[in-house]
């Protein structure tokens, strides 16, 4: 995040009227345009408009965000809010775009600093504008003081989402603190009527969806953990109250960072709602030296017209289409197996290879060896740190398990979980100084662990080391990458007091740099983001690893609930989803093992069961399913997610839709809870299928009801829908759609 100031300085462009940006490709003009005269920035991508300018005092404000309006017209200039009396002076009424604590303001700030004479007062003016590859920079400086601010934006034309962050400079020749940095301010359209929806959870019950109407006042998301968090993920969905899962207006972010976070939604006492996030300012104070920048996450936000399903397909095809590693074609998620809920930590060579012969019969592509491969690790007290195999376990290596995986036709995939360490353990004992610490100060422990101080750079050197050396020695095509605790202490001994703080944007720059530099060295590697579960699951680490883990709690049933709140923000595609045993571990709840392959298939389908204990019967279920989860993947993985029922609200059933981006195979996903009452599982219509062409019906497990024709219309599916025969407590059945050819 931190760099050297570039030698030039951002070049004030001289635009003619409504400029539109030659991007790379020199024919196409960009979605972003300025308008030089009206000093307007207008971004118009997909169905989307967003506006801002350049007020009479030069300061930024928000113009408009919604759908998009016709480029006939010409934007307005800029013009200051009334203030609020005295109370409430114009600053505090404008909708500003990016605003510096300073004068009386009294709404969420864009970005504080203390300056080392005491002064606290920052107020940010117009500089210039520049517009290059499809990225425009609006530069901003203080009105006395060389400190500026760079907001950048860009758009994806696809879905009309915007991202910005800010880059803040220190030119004053002397550091000074920044005591909050957010990445910019998203305005709705003035108004009262609003519905925020955030995401929050804890270990194994992550992923809850929350709605509350916006009072005046604030409501913030955060994670003040060091890290993500389950508490709250950082994405947001806003929507009027009038709006639903179909239809209506909805506003929409999420923050691309992965330590600690904020976003606050506050009603304002114009009834504005601003929307600011960024780093957390709780205990934030970074220490910016002369002459060098910090930069602060992305943002990205957009809006849809067409409600919470349009919202939730606007991030996915974001992350599909643009974020992810290898986007726009992001590879097709293997069918995995991991061996954690089978062995936990009794990992061993004969053990494990019982296991690959099995998933292997199944059809399993990719097997992965979880926690207890390495060091002392034979439980949760030791050996983190010390990532060498274990030679009891593995007398010759990981090699031969790794060419038995070969062998059997699949990739090999290891657990790790660099930033951590048992006190028990050689590292430990060697640098008890890399960890997080207060000097003098006890060091609480989580699971029996500490967190590495990843901001130190001979701790960044040695994580990046032992990960290179694994993947240089060893045929690895995933990595398993866990993060089991939150912050505590989180002091920087070794640093100057007043750069300590700079963990919290240190920690996560390396996290994300040795990301990168593995990936760079190794580029078919691929990695999963896991936190015990869903605590590291934002638009920060999509880019950089190509699939996350969303909970430990693999009850199937359960994992309705938790998969319905995971892909408000996130894509299916992405989403790790594993059949485990039966009853499960977390509810002693007993569940078919046809449901349980039902609900891990609506995701990227694997295998955590203990094998070795399935019946004949039970592999040869499984075998089928893993058979028709592989005609229906890339639909799955890549397709337009339809919420049709939601598994909220007490209801006893769920279902779920997804169409394949060219709409020539749909796949449906029923679940009944619980009967009652003799009534029939509700008439399913489906969504998003051509009107015209031909579907067939055909069963991957369940039964439709005896007057269901095996083909009709994109339209009969839709209009006259479909019944479904579900009976029983948890019960499941799932049917494609299969278009005919064209
Ligand atoms: C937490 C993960 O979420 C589990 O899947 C497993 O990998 C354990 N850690 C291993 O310690």
């Amino acid at each position: 995040m931190r760099r050297r100031i570039a030698q030039h300085l951002h070049s004030s462009a001289c635009l003619p009227f409504f400029f539109a940006a030659t991007a790379v490709a020199q024919s196409a003009p960009t979605a972003i345009h300025v308008d030089e005269s009206a000093h307007v920035f207008r971004i118009d991508a997909d169905d989307t408009t967003y506006e801002f300018g350049v007020n009479e005092h030069q300061r930024l404000q928000t113009l408009y965000w919604g759908e998009r309006i016709s480029a006939k017209d010409h934007a307005a200039s800029a013009k200051e809010s009334l203030g609020a009396a005295a109370f409430d002076a114009p600053l505090n009424t404008t909708p500003q775009e990016f605003v510096g604590w300073g004068g009386g303001l009294y709404v969420e700030p864009d970005l504080k600093i203390t300056f080392p004479d005491g002064n606290r007062d920052l107020d940010l003016r117009y500089v210039s504008n520049n517009l290059r590859d499809g990225v425009l920079s609006v530069r901003m400086k203080d009105i006395s003081l060389p400190v500026t601010v760079t907001l950048e934006y860009k758009v994806d034309e696809e879905t009309g989402i915007v991202a910005r962050r800010a880059i803040v400079e220190n030119h004053t020749g002397k550091p000074f603190v920044v005591e909050s940095a957010s990445s910019g301010t998203w305005n709705l359209p003035r108004g009262a009527d609003y519905v925020v929806r955030y995401l929050s959870g804890r270990w194994a019950g992550e992923w809850t969806v929350n709605e509350q109407k916006i009072q005046p006042g604030k409501t913030i998301l955060e994670s003040r953990r060091g890290t993500t968090g389950a508490q709250n993920n950082p994405w947001f969905s806003i929507r009027t109250q009038e709006a639903t899962e179909d239809e209506g207006d909805v506003w929409f972010g999420g923050l691309a960072w992965s330590g600690s976070w904020q976003i606050a939604v506050e009603l304002d006492t114009v009834q504005q709602v601003r929307v600011t996030g960024g780093f957390n300012p709780f205990d934030f104070g970074y220490q910016l030296k002369p002459g060098t920048t910090l930069e602060t996450p992305w943002f990205y936000a957009g809006h849809t017209s067409h409600g919470l399903g349009d919202a939730s397909r606007k991030m996915h095809r974001l992350e599909l289409h643009s974020l992810l590693p290898h986007a726009p074609q992001p590879k097709l998620r293997p069918v995995l197996y991991n061996s954690w809920e089978a062995t936990e930590f009794k990992v061993n060579e004969a053990g494990q290879m019982a296991l690959t012969e099995k998933a292997a019969s199944l059809g399993v592509e990719r097997f992965v060896m979880d926690d207890g491969w390495f060091g002392a690790r034979n439980n949760d007290h030791a050996g983190l740190g010390d990532w060498t195999v274990n030679p009891q376990k593995f007398p010759h290596g990981l090699k031969p398990l790794i060419d038995k995986v070969h062998s059997l036709n699949m990739d090999f995939g290891l657990w790790v979980e660099p930033e951590m360490v048992n006190p028990d353990s050689d590292l430990y004992r060697k640098h008890p100084d890399w960890v997080l610490n207060f000097e003098g100060r006890p060091r609480t422990e989580g699971r029996n662990q500490l967190v590495l101080n990843l901001a130190r750079e001979d701790v960044r050197q040695y994580v990046f080391l032992f990960l290179d050396k694994l993947l240089t020695e060893n045929n690895i095509a995933f990595l398993k990458w866990d993060y089991n605790r939150n912050w505590s202490e989180p002091g920087w001994p070794a640093v100057a007091p007043d750069a300590q703080k700079n963990v919290y944007v240190e920690f996560t720059s390396n996290f994300y740099g040795i990301l990168r530099e593995l990936r760079l060295k190794h580029p078919n590697v691929e990695i999963e983001s896991c936190s015990g579960g869903g605590s590291r699951v934002d638009l920060g680490v999509i880019p950089l690893t190509d699939e996350v883990w969303p909970s430990d709690n693999t009850d199937a049933f359960d994992r309705l609930r938790i998969q319905h709140g995971f892909t408000q923000a996130y894509a299916p595609g992405i989403m790790m989803a594993w059949v485990t045993d039966s009853p499960t571990w977390v509810n002693q709840r007993t569940l078919s093992l046809e449901y349980r392959f039902l609900s891990s298939m609506q995701g990227s389908l694997g295998i955590g069961a203990d094998l070795t204990k399935f019946t004949p019967d039970e592999m040869e279920t499984a075998r089928k399913m893993v058979a028709a989860y592989k005609a229906i993947r890339e639909t799955m993985q890549r397709g337009d997610l339809y919420r049709l029922v939601p598994p909220t609200n007490g209801s006893e059933v769920s279902v779920t839709e997804s169409v394949a981006p060219d709409k020539h195979q749909a796949v449906l996903f029923s679940f009944l809870h619980s009967s009652t009452e003799l009534y029939p599982f509700p008439r399913i219509h489906l969504r998003g299928l051509d009107p015209e062409r031909t579907y067939t019906l055909r069963s991957i497990y369940g039964k439709v009801s005896n007057d269901t024709p095996t083909s009709a219309s994109g339209s009969y599916w839709m209009h006259k829908g479909i019944d479904v025969n579900l009976r029983g407590d948890f019960q499941a059945a799932a049917f494609v759609l299969q278009g005919e050819s064209r």
